[in-house]
């Protein structure tokens, strides 16, 4: 399994120019004292500031479009967020897929611009209430990931993967510890298969879905959890910071 603790701040549709305060304050304290992999995406606005302000932490996006530069009003292309500093870009976020019906066919042309742009991925999945309560999480779960997996050919330092149950989205209700085992290990043995176990195990799990530093140590600590994608809780340095160190 890859050796660091990944832990990436997803900002969401948060941030203005203030909060470049925040990123130095989380930069800084990762030059010192952290063992864990730390990134940040901001919104779009901010990802070259960010970029500047960055020593140690690493910066990413939360979208990007499916197509190369060219007429699409008020989109952004891969290339551009690669111009911009982004080294990773999120992709298939419940929100995304939710708030934008985007398919695992849109996901996946994404996908194909993001690596053609040399950025890695961060691919999420997820299943809604109705799904885990049907007995049906890993099934759908693991076919949002099927249907993604052939379009990374190289998995190793260009995917991560953030199983992210959309009811533990911004709610304060954490998957139970054994729910997050079966599901990182279902996703492993996915990626085993897909990969070979030596290609997969270099291939981080992260979980997110309400890490908050009080919950972050016993979440981190599961086994196939390599690390979390961080909502809320990534917006002050304070609290970001006490997930952070609940992986070192
Ligand atoms: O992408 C991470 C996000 O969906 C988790 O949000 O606020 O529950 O940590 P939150």
């Amino acid at each position: 399994m890859a050796e660091r603790p990944y832990i990436v701040g997803n900002w969401k549709m948060n941030g203005t120019r203030a909060m470049l305060s925040e990123a130095r304050a989380i930069d800084r304290a990762a030059q010192r004292y952290m063992k864990a992999e730390v990134a940040v995406a901001p919104p779009y606005t901010l990802i070259h500031a960010v970029h500047r302000e960055a020593e140690q932490i690493g910066v990413g996006a939360q979208d990007c479009h499916a197509g190369a530069e060219g007429p699409h009003t008020g989109d952004i292309a891969a290339s551009m967020l690669a111009d911009a500093g982004a080294k990773f870009v999120i992709l298939g976020h419940s929100e995304r897929r939710g708030d934008h019906g985007e398919s695992n066919e849109l996901i996946n042309a994404k996908i194909d611009s993001a690596l053609e742009a040399g950025l890695r991925i961060i691919l999420c999945c997820g299943e809604s209430l109705d799904i885990r309560d049907a007995g049906k999480a890993e099934d759908f779960v693991l076919d949002q990931l099927r249907a993604s997996l052939p379009h990374i050919k190289d998995p190793i330092e260009r995917l991560t993967i953030a199983y992210e149950p959309i009811w533990a989205i911004g709610t304060g209700r954490t998957a139970t510890i054994e729910d997050i085992k079966a599901m990182h290990a279902a996703i492993r043995k996915l990626l085993d298969e897909t990969y070979g176990e030596e290609a997969s195990s270099k291939v981080r799990i992260l979980y997110g879905g309400s890490v908050k530093p009080e919950n972050a140590g016993e979440i981190l600590s599961t086994p196939e959890v390599g690390g979390a994608l961080v909502g809320g809780a990534s917006l002050s340095a304070e609290s970001f910071l006490g997930i952070v160190v609940a992986a070192s």
